[in-house]
Protein backbone atom coordinates (compact mmCIF):
# COMPACT_ATOMS: atom_id res chain seq x y z
CA UNK A 1 0.00 0.00 0.00
CA UNK A 2 2.84 2.12 0.31
CA UNK A 3 3.01 3.29 -3.44
CA UNK A 4 -0.82 5.07 -3.50
CA UNK A 5 -1.99 6.77 -0.42
CA UNK A 6 -3.92 10.06 -2.00
CA UNK A 7 -6.03 9.00 -4.79
CA UNK A 8 -8.35 11.02 -6.47
CA UNK A 9 -11.71 9.47 -8.25
CA UNK A 10 -13.82 11.11 -10.63
CA UNK A 11 -16.81 9.15 -11.13
CA UNK A 12 -19.79 9.48 -13.99
CA UNK A 13 -22.74 7.87 -15.16
CA UNK A 14 -21.24 4.77 -16.18
CA UNK A 15 -20.64 3.79 -12.17
CA UNK A 16 -25.02 4.24 -11.02
CA UNK A 17 -25.69 2.41 -14.71
CA UNK A 18 -25.84 -1.21 -12.67
CA UNK A 19 -27.95 -0.04 -10.24
CA UNK A 20 -30.56 1.51 -12.64
CA UNK A 21 -29.93 5.34 -13.39
CA UNK A 22 -29.45 6.06 -17.36
CA UNK A 23 -26.17 7.29 -18.29
CA UNK A 24 -26.42 10.10 -20.97
CA UNK A 25 -24.44 9.27 -24.12
CA UNK A 26 -24.98 5.33 -24.10
CA UNK A 27 -27.55 4.33 -26.50
CA UNK A 28 -30.71 4.43 -24.38
CA UNK A 29 -28.86 7.23 -22.59
CA UNK A 30 -30.72 10.78 -21.16
CA UNK A 31 -29.97 12.41 -24.59
CA UNK A 32 -30.93 9.50 -26.94
CA UNK A 33 -34.82 10.65 -25.89
CA UNK A 34 -33.87 14.71 -24.55
CA UNK A 35 -32.64 17.10 -26.24
CA UNK A 36 -30.47 18.54 -23.55
CA UNK A 37 -31.03 22.08 -24.82
CA UNK A 38 -34.12 21.50 -23.62
CA UNK A 39 -33.73 20.45 -20.34
CA UNK A 40 -30.19 21.31 -19.29
CA UNK A 41 -29.22 24.76 -20.29
CA UNK A 42 -30.19 27.89 -18.36
CA UNK A 43 -31.90 28.92 -21.64
CA UNK A 44 -34.03 26.19 -22.09
CA UNK A 45 -35.22 26.34 -18.66
CA UNK A 46 -36.10 30.05 -19.39
CA UNK A 47 -38.00 29.34 -22.07
CA UNK A 48 -39.84 26.14 -20.42
CA UNK A 49 -39.21 26.00 -16.95
CA UNK A 50 -42.08 23.21 -16.25
CA UNK A 51 -40.72 20.82 -18.48
CA UNK A 52 -37.55 21.34 -16.95
CA UNK A 53 -39.16 20.90 -13.31
CA UNK A 54 -40.72 17.63 -15.16
CA UNK A 55 -37.66 16.34 -15.94
CA UNK A 56 -35.88 16.71 -12.60
CA UNK A 57 -39.04 15.93 -10.39
CA UNK A 58 -38.80 12.57 -12.44
CA UNK A 59 -35.71 11.37 -12.12
CA UNK A 60 -35.53 12.92 -8.66
CA UNK A 61 -38.98 10.81 -7.55
CA UNK A 62 -36.99 7.54 -9.49
CA UNK A 63 -34.12 8.01 -6.62
CA UNK A 64 -35.58 6.06 -3.55
CA UNK A 65 -36.67 3.23 -6.17
CA UNK A 66 -32.47 2.61 -6.90
CA UNK A 67 -29.85 1.32 -5.04
CA UNK A 68 -26.21 1.54 -4.70
CA UNK A 69 -24.10 -0.68 -6.13
CA UNK A 70 -21.10 -3.16 -5.14
CA UNK A 71 -18.90 -0.15 -6.75
CA UNK A 72 -20.02 2.63 -4.55
CA UNK A 73 -19.42 0.49 -1.68
CA UNK A 74 -16.01 -0.47 -3.22
CA UNK A 75 -14.92 3.42 -2.80
CA UNK A 76 -16.86 3.92 -0.05
CA UNK A 77 -14.62 0.74 1.58
CA UNK A 78 -11.21 2.52 -0.34
CA UNK A 79 -12.09 5.97 1.29
CA UNK A 80 -12.18 4.51 4.71
CA UNK A 81 -9.03 1.94 4.22
CA UNK A 82 -6.92 4.98 2.89
CA UNK A 83 -7.92 7.48 5.60
CA UNK A 84 -6.90 4.41 8.50
CA UNK A 85 -3.92 4.58 6.54
CA UNK A 86 -2.96 7.82 7.06
CA UNK A 87 -4.12 8.97 3.15
CA UNK A 88 -7.13 10.37 1.63
CA UNK A 89 -9.38 9.75 -1.29
CA UNK A 90 -11.03 12.26 -2.91
CA UNK A 91 -14.33 11.76 -4.78
CA UNK A 92 -15.22 14.02 -7.30
CA UNK A 93 -18.33 13.14 -9.11
CA UNK A 94 -20.27 14.22 -11.81
CA UNK A 95 -23.58 12.43 -11.01
CA UNK A 96 -26.17 14.26 -9.35
CA UNK A 97 -27.74 11.06 -7.82
CA UNK A 98 -26.97 10.15 -3.91
CA UNK A 99 -25.79 6.84 -4.56
CA UNK A 100 -21.79 7.45 -3.13
CA UNK A 101 -23.19 8.88 -0.09
CA UNK A 102 -25.42 5.95 0.31
CA UNK A 103 -23.08 3.25 -0.53
CA UNK A 104 -21.18 4.45 2.51
CA UNK A 105 -19.05 7.36 1.39
CA UNK A 106 -17.98 10.41 3.58
CA UNK A 107 -16.98 12.96 1.38
CA UNK A 108 -18.47 13.50 -2.21
CA UNK A 109 -17.47 16.71 -4.29
CA UNK A 110 -20.84 17.18 -6.52
CA UNK A 111 -19.17 18.70 -9.20
CA UNK A 112 -22.88 19.06 -11.38
CA UNK A 113 -24.56 19.27 -8.70
CA UNK A 114 -27.15 17.27 -6.65
CA UNK A 115 -30.48 16.38 -7.50
CA UNK A 116 -32.16 16.05 -3.82
CA UNK A 117 -31.43 19.65 -3.65
CA UNK A 118 -33.22 23.06 -4.96
CA UNK A 119 -31.96 26.46 -4.97
CA UNK A 120 -33.53 30.06 -5.40
CA UNK A 121 -32.52 31.94 -8.29
CA UNK A 122 -33.82 35.06 -5.61
CA UNK A 123 -32.08 34.83 -2.41
CA UNK A 124 -29.72 31.96 -2.95
CA UNK A 125 -30.66 29.40 -0.46
CA UNK A 126 -29.55 25.91 -1.14
CA UNK A 127 -31.18 23.50 0.71
CA UNK A 128 -32.27 19.27 0.72
CA UNK A 129 -35.11 19.11 -0.94
CA UNK A 130 -37.19 15.81 -1.95
CA UNK A 131 -39.96 16.94 -3.47
CA UNK A 132 -41.42 18.15 -6.62
CA UNK A 133 -40.69 21.91 -7.47
CA UNK A 134 -43.07 23.53 -10.30
CA UNK A 135 -43.09 27.11 -11.32
CA UNK A 136 -44.95 28.49 -8.44
CA UNK A 137 -42.63 26.64 -5.82
CA UNK A 138 -42.44 29.26 -3.22
CA UNK A 139 -38.67 29.25 -1.52
CA UNK A 140 -38.78 28.18 2.27
CA UNK A 141 -36.33 30.97 2.97
CA UNK A 142 -37.38 34.53 1.36
CA UNK A 143 -40.90 33.03 0.72
CA UNK A 144 -40.97 34.23 -3.00
CA UNK A 145 -42.54 32.21 -5.54
CA UNK A 146 -41.54 31.25 -9.44
CA UNK A 147 -37.68 31.35 -8.59
CA UNK A 148 -36.71 27.72 -7.58
CA UNK A 149 -34.75 25.84 -9.56
CA UNK A 150 -33.01 22.36 -9.35
CA UNK A 151 -29.38 22.07 -8.12
CA UNK A 152 -28.01 20.87 -11.19
CA UNK A 153 -25.13 22.55 -12.84
CA UNK A 154 -26.37 23.13 -16.44
CA UNK A 155 -24.17 23.07 -20.01
CA UNK A 156 -23.10 26.55 -20.12
CA UNK A 157 -22.77 26.88 -16.17
CA UNK A 158 -19.94 26.44 -14.21
CA UNK A 159 -19.38 23.15 -12.35
CA UNK A 160 -18.74 23.47 -8.75
CA UNK A 161 -15.63 22.50 -6.36
CA UNK A 162 -13.41 22.85 -9.32
CA UNK A 163 -10.48 24.61 -6.70
CA UNK A 164 -10.98 21.63 -4.07
CA UNK A 165 -10.98 19.57 -6.89
CA UNK A 166 -7.82 21.08 -8.65
CA UNK A 167 -5.78 21.26 -5.40
CA UNK A 168 -6.47 17.05 -4.68
CA UNK A 169 -5.21 16.30 -8.36
CA UNK A 170 -1.91 18.46 -7.56
CA UNK A 171 -0.64 16.25 -4.33
CA UNK A 172 -2.07 13.07 -5.72
CA UNK A 173 -0.21 9.65 -5.78
CA UNK A 174 -3.24 8.36 -8.51
CA UNK A 175 -6.24 9.85 -10.77
CA UNK A 176 -8.86 7.16 -11.66
CA UNK A 177 -11.61 8.28 -13.39
CA UNK A 178 -14.66 5.23 -13.42
CA UNK A 179 -17.42 5.36 -15.63
CA UNK A 180 -17.58 8.79 -18.03
CA UNK A 181 -17.22 8.79 -21.64
CA UNK A 182 -14.84 12.08 -20.92
CA UNK A 183 -16.88 13.74 -23.58
CA UNK A 184 -17.79 16.66 -20.77
CA UNK A 185 -15.46 19.48 -19.71
CA UNK A 186 -13.65 20.62 -17.27
CA UNK A 187 -13.86 16.81 -15.64
CA UNK A 188 -12.73 15.51 -19.11
CA UNK A 189 -9.36 17.79 -18.54
CA UNK A 190 -8.74 16.63 -15.42
CA UNK A 191 -6.60 13.20 -16.69
CA UNK A 192 -4.46 15.66 -18.84
CA UNK A 193 -4.01 17.89 -15.91
CA UNK A 194 -2.75 14.86 -13.66
CA UNK A 195 -0.65 13.63 -16.59
CA UNK A 196 1.15 17.10 -16.74
CA UNK A 197 1.88 16.82 -12.87
CA UNK A 198 3.39 13.76 -13.43
CA UNK A 199 0.52 11.76 -11.43
CA UNK A 200 -0.35 8.71 -12.88
CA UNK A 201 -3.69 8.03 -14.33
CA UNK A 202 -6.19 5.17 -14.35
CA UNK A 203 -9.51 4.18 -16.50
CA UNK A 204 -12.34 1.45 -15.06
CA UNK A 205 -14.61 1.80 -18.24
CA UNK A 206 -17.18 -0.28 -19.96
CA UNK A 207 -15.23 0.97 -22.62
CA UNK A 208 -12.23 3.03 -23.57
CA UNK A 209 -13.35 6.60 -23.46
CA UNK A 210 -12.61 9.65 -25.33
CA UNK A 211 -9.60 10.10 -23.66
CA UNK A 212 -8.41 6.64 -23.21
CA UNK A 213 -5.26 6.87 -24.68
CA UNK A 214 -3.72 9.59 -22.17
CA UNK A 215 -4.50 6.90 -19.22
CA UNK A 216 -1.44 4.84 -18.34
CA UNK A 217 -3.44 1.56 -16.78
CA UNK A 218 -7.04 0.73 -17.77
CA UNK A 219 -9.62 -1.95 -16.59
CA UNK A 220 -12.98 -2.42 -18.94
CA UNK A 221 -15.37 -3.90 -17.58
CA UNK A 222 -18.77 -3.47 -15.66
CA UNK A 223 -18.31 -1.24 -13.05
CA UNK A 224 -19.53 -3.64 -10.28
CA UNK A 225 -16.70 -6.10 -11.82
CA UNK A 226 -13.73 -3.93 -11.86
CA UNK A 227 -14.13 -1.40 -9.54
CA UNK A 228 -14.39 -3.38 -6.14
CA UNK A 229 -11.50 -5.54 -7.80
CA UNK A 230 -9.25 -3.01 -7.96
CA UNK A 231 -10.09 -1.36 -5.17
CA UNK A 232 -9.30 -4.04 -3.17
CA UNK A 233 -5.94 -5.04 -4.73
CA UNK A 234 -4.88 -1.86 -3.83
CA UNK A 235 -5.44 -1.97 -0.46
CA UNK A 236 -4.08 -5.40 -0.80
CA UNK A 237 -0.46 -3.38 -1.75
CA UNK A 238 -1.11 -4.43 -5.35
CA UNK A 239 -0.84 -1.60 -7.59
CA UNK A 240 -2.23 -0.92 -10.94
CA UNK A 241 0.15 -2.13 -13.47
CA UNK A 242 -0.05 -1.62 -17.29
CA UNK A 243 -2.56 -3.78 -18.53
N1 LIG B 1 -19.81 0.10 -15.88
C1 LIG B 1 -18.84 0.98 -16.22
N2 LIG B 1 -19.00 1.92 -17.16
C2 LIG B 1 -20.18 1.98 -17.79
C3 LIG B 1 -21.25 1.10 -17.49
C4 LIG B 1 -21.03 0.13 -16.48
N3 LIG B 1 -21.96 -0.75 -16.12
N4 LIG B 1 -22.30 1.41 -18.29
C5 LIG B 1 -21.91 2.42 -19.06
N5 LIG B 1 -20.62 2.77 -18.77
C6 LIG B 1 -19.80 3.83 -19.36
C7 LIG B 1 -20.07 4.07 -20.84
O1 LIG B 1 -19.25 3.19 -21.61
C8 LIG B 1 -19.67 5.52 -21.00
O2 LIG B 1 -18.28 5.64 -21.33
O3 LIG B 1 -20.15 5.02 -18.72
C9 LIG B 1 -19.90 6.11 -19.62
C10 LIG B 1 -21.09 7.04 -19.55
O4 LIG B 1 -20.83 8.18 -20.31
P1 LIG B 1 -21.90 9.36 -20.46
O5 LIG B 1 -23.23 8.80 -20.77
O6 LIG B 1 -21.33 10.37 -21.39
O7 LIG B 1 -22.00 9.93 -18.97
P2 LIG B 1 -21.01 10.90 -18.19
O8 LIG B 1 -19.62 10.72 -18.66
O9 LIG B 1 -21.29 10.72 -16.75
O10 LIG B 1 -21.54 12.33 -18.64
C11 LIG B 1 -20.92 13.48 -18.11
O11 LIG B 1 -22.61 14.78 -19.17
O12 LIG B 1 -24.74 15.42 -19.76
C12 LIG B 1 -23.76 15.54 -18.84
O13 LIG B 1 -24.10 16.42 -16.73
C13 LIG B 1 -24.15 15.19 -17.42
O14 LIG B 1 -22.68 14.55 -15.63
C14 LIG B 1 -23.05 14.26 -16.96
C15 LIG B 1 -21.93 14.56 -17.94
Amino acid sequence: MADYRNIVVLTGSGISAESGVATFRDKDGVWAQYDYREVATPEGFAANPALVHEFYNARRRALPGVQPNAAHRALAELEAGLSARGGRLTLITQNVDDLHERGGAKDVLHMHGELLKATCTLCGDIREWREDLCVETRCRLCRREGAMRPYVVWFGETPRHLGDAADAIMSADLFVSIGTSGSVYPAAGFVAEARALGVPAMELNLEPSENAGLFDFSRYGAATEVVPTWAAALLAGDPPTVS
